[in-house]
């Protein structure tokens, strides 16, 4: 059975939208669960393919897990296994994030190595190195990274490169190592600061939350907890890039607008109006074409990678040329050459984009190699002429929850075809 979306092309997106908990942050509370013994409770989660997965990976290692609409519980066993084996782990690249708890309660963990999103090299010597200086071995072992310590002694941490992931494992590692952890050239992005609230709810001690310096007192145990998960920023900066790009009028739900302050200025820069409607919503109001507008990827508070494509799909519609510059993953540019198919002028050199907008797009079939890049080509596809196909839409599946759902109720048209 194969699926594809309809892309209807002409749209003017307007009304309201709800964005629901971030997929970037589910994933790492689900697998904080494993720190606690006992029952955890996780509410406003996106229902998106991901979160069942990880539910597979937390049953591998003996936790019971039930979901409910937007709410997770987990009981976490006394003893949980040490092997992480689901073949769910191939399907996601949070999947690694077991392994920080598991080395941290358990002292040991053989995690199979994370599938994903192929946006690019998206090697784990980070993480390894930081549990290597808590006192753990760790080593690749038969398609598994293989960890084990007599016990977890805390020690200062130099992250080469402000790593989520890394910042995640080494972060639940150290909660409950001995003495102190300073794990510095953190990742500061929102989905951190959401899960040290999380570790902080369950009894952990950790200063320096949001900034490039993390400072970690391990305890001796920690206590299950109910968390609601923070609004998704990349799914809220999707509908203001799919507003400004159609001309549209979308007043976003949901999502903390501070989280997306470069990016709401840029979309100011491009010719939006912006207004920021209390804690948890925004306005984007589009009425002329987009201006060009150059982006750069960087770690929060930069512009984030998951956004690059919804940048391209602006700036190639838009008036002028746009340089767009992928500082983080290499691969990320590979969707162009979808994007050229709908009529985008177009061409990378490196991890340079050079985009010169143009009047029209024009419909074609595409296929979407990751998540933010299906999302991309959809808002593409609505300033194109005529009916867009695009194709491996379980990539969208996997990140955004309705959102077919979604569009339709702002007024597009876009069908969900299957086939055989
Ligand atoms: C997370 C997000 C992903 C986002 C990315 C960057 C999740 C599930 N995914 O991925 O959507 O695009 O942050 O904001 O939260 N690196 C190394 N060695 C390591 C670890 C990372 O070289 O040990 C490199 C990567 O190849 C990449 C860069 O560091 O070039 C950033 O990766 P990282 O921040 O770790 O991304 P993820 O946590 O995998």
């Amino acid at each position: 059975m194969s699926e594809h979306f309809d892309v209807h092309g002409g749209a003017c997106l307007s009304g309201e939208v709800e964005v629901v908990g971030a997929k970037n942050s589910v994933l790492k509370l689900m697998a904080a669960a494993l720190l606690a013994e006992g029952t955890t409770t996780i509410t406003n989660c996106p229902e998106i393919l991901d979160v069942p997965l990880m539910a597979d990976v937390l049953r591998s290692v003996g936790c019971a897990v039930s979901i409910d609409g937007g709410t997770v519980v987990i009981t976490t066993p006394a003893e949980p296994s040490y092997v992480a084996s689901s073949a769910a782990m191939a399907k996601l690249r949070a999947s690694v994030c077991v392994l920080g708890p598991l080395v941290g309660r358990l002292k040991r963990a053989v995690v199979a190595l994370p599938g994903g999103d192929a946006i690019g090299s998206r090697p784990l010597d980070m993480h390894q190195n930081g549990l290597r200086k808590l006192g753990a071995t760790s080593v690749i072992d038969h398609g598994c990274v293989v960890a084990e310590a007599d016990g977890l002694h805390g020690a200062q941490i130099w992250l080469d490169f402000p790593s989520v992931g890394a910042t995640e494992n080494i972060l639940m590692a150290s909660v409950l190592a001995k003495g102190t952890t300073v794990i510095d050239n953190a990742a500061r992005e929102p989905e951190i600061v959401d899960l040290c609230v999380m570790l902080q709810q369950m009894g952990a001690e950790i200063e320096g939350s949001g900034t490039s310096t993390l400072t970690v007192h391990g305890v001796d145990a920690l206590r299950p907890t109910t968390h609601r998960v923070i609004g998704d920023r990349i799914v809220g900066a999707t509908w203001a890039f799919a507003a400004a790009a159609t001309r549209g009028d979308i007043t976003v739900r949901g999502v903390n607008p501070h989280h997306l302050d470069l990016v709401l200025e840029k979309l100011r820069h491009a010719g939006a109006e912006i207004t920021v409607v209390g804690e948890e919503a925004f306005r984007v109001v589009q009425h002329e074409r987009p201006r060009a507008i150059d982006f750069v990827t960087l770690p929060y508070p930069g512009f984030a990678t998951d956004l690059q494509p919804f940048a391209v799909a602006l700036a190639s519609i838009a008036e002028g040329t746009s340089m767009i510059t992928e500082n983080v993953y290499e691969a990320r540019f590979r969707f162009i050459d979808e994007m050229v198919r709908l009529g985008a002028d177009a061409r990378t050199d490196g991890h340079h984009a050079v985009v010169r907008g143009v009047k029209r797009l024009s419909s074609a079939p595409v296929w979407a190699s990751d998540i933010r890049a299906g999302a991309g080509l959809v808002i593409a596809g609505l300033c194109a002429d005529g009916v867009t196909q695009l194709w491996d839409v379980f990539h969208i599946d996997r990140g955004y929850p309705y959102f077919v759902e979604n569009l339709t109720r702002l007024g597009a048209r876009v069908e969900r075809v299957v086939e055989g």
